[in-house]
């Protein structure tokens, strides 16, 4: 049976979500087995699938990017955040949800409404990731009280996977994607601080070095860090209207510029009015590192990780506290040697 009849069958039994997860991945099992494999981030066990390192634990795993590439189903409307982890990903999720619903979520006036979901909740809840939506038996409705500033209602998405192994009906469809990447020295710190969050039962702790030799070896979740951003930004290239080429250092240096960058490029501009009301500040407020960090000061993510753990420093250049010099420079070759041919200055 092809995954995607598996998937439809599975739909019509009354089984939980860990148990239809668990069955549309045994598909993938015997696949997993063919793949090149080694000790990676946090000594867990990597696969090699199309050119890039997965691990192979649930929900983020090779053998849900293999299900997904046989049968997820978006909509044409459909809007994807694409990234590495620890790029920016939840500030930039927190963003593009405030502005496609800015109508949603006001008064009118310009107030937020107290319940705006982020000044309850994590940023990821409000955008989830593929793979959290993939396993839904029901996948969640198109909104169904369209949102003014748009012809259709969107969905909003996340997901690490690599171009080459995006699900396929991504592309063909007329989805907006937008691309963000990070200084891959300031990424490599965050994960190594990030890492260290996980509950130790969970996963054992990483010294820095540690962490700096499996990045350089691309044996992180989605690496090598170099391939990922690469293809995005050749794809961009080939596909501007359809993908955004973004970094957190430049979204930083210029937040303004770039909501309303994002914001038109979803179809959703902000009106001379709005920006003389002070709506693009609002939202950039509402989405501001202190901002989400008091809302997210307690409670859990999943698997034991708190919420805390996505809002550190939100420097650029942070890792010259953290880095040797000898680090400094093997990644800095690296990175000069990969993008050579790539118009990105961090
Ligand atoms: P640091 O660890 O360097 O501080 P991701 O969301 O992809 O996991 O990335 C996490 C990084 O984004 C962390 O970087 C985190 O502090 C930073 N970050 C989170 N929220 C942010 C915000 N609102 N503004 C700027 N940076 C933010």
């Amino acid at each position: 049976m092809a995954a995607s009849d598996a998937s439809l069958s599975l739909s019509s039994k009354p089984t939980s979500e860990e148990e239809h997860l668990a069955l549309l991945l045994d598909k993938y099992k015997n696949k997993l087995t063919t793949l090149p494999k080694q000790k990676g981030w946090m000594g867990e066990t990597f696969y090699m699938y199309q050119g890039f390192w997965y691990r192979s634990s649930s929900p983020f795993s090779v053998q849900m990017t293999m299900a997904m590439q046989d049968s997820f189903k978006p909509h044409p409307t459909d809007i994807y955040l694409l990234t590495l982890p620890k790029s920016g990903t939840t500030w930039v999720k927190a963003l593009m949800f405030a502005t496609v619903n800015r109508a949603t979520y006001n008064h009118g006036n310009n107030t937020l409404l107290l319940t705006h979901p982020l000044l309850v909740s994590n940023p990821h809840k409000c955008v989830p990731y593929i793979e959290q939506e993939f396993i839904k038996k029901t996948p969640t409705h198109v909104q169904e009280k369209p949102n003014p500033c748009l012809h259709a209602p969107p969905r909003l998405f996340s997901t690490h996977i690599p171009y080459t192994s995006l699900p396929r009906l991504i592309l063909d469809s007329g989805c907006r994607l937008v691309y963000l990447c990070r200084n891959p020295k300031d990424v490599m710190v965050s994960w190594y601080y990030f890492s260290n969050k996980f509950p130790h039962e969970i996963l054992t702790p990483m010294t820095i070095n540690e962490m700096f030799e499996v990045f350089v070896k691309g044996m992180v979740p989605y690496g090598p860090y170099w391939d990922h951003v690469k293809e995005y930004y050749n794809a961009s290239c080939e596909h501007p209207t359809k993908i955004l080429f973004l970094t957190y250092e430049v979204m930083k240096k210029d937040t303004m510029n770039q909501v309303k960058r994002i914001a038109e490029f979803l179809g959703c501009p902000f009106s001379k009015e709005e920006e003389g009301n002070g709506g693009v500040d609002q939202i950039i407020r509402l989405c501001s590192l202190e901002s989400l960090k008091e809302v997210n000061k307690d409670g859990e993510y999943g698997d034991g990780i708190p919420n805390a753990a996505f809002f550190r420093e939100g420097k650029v250049g942070g890792w010259r506290n953290d880095l040797t010099d000898e680090m400094i420079k093997i990644l800095d070759d690296i990175t000069d040697e990969k993008f050579q041919d790539l118009d990105i200055s961090f």
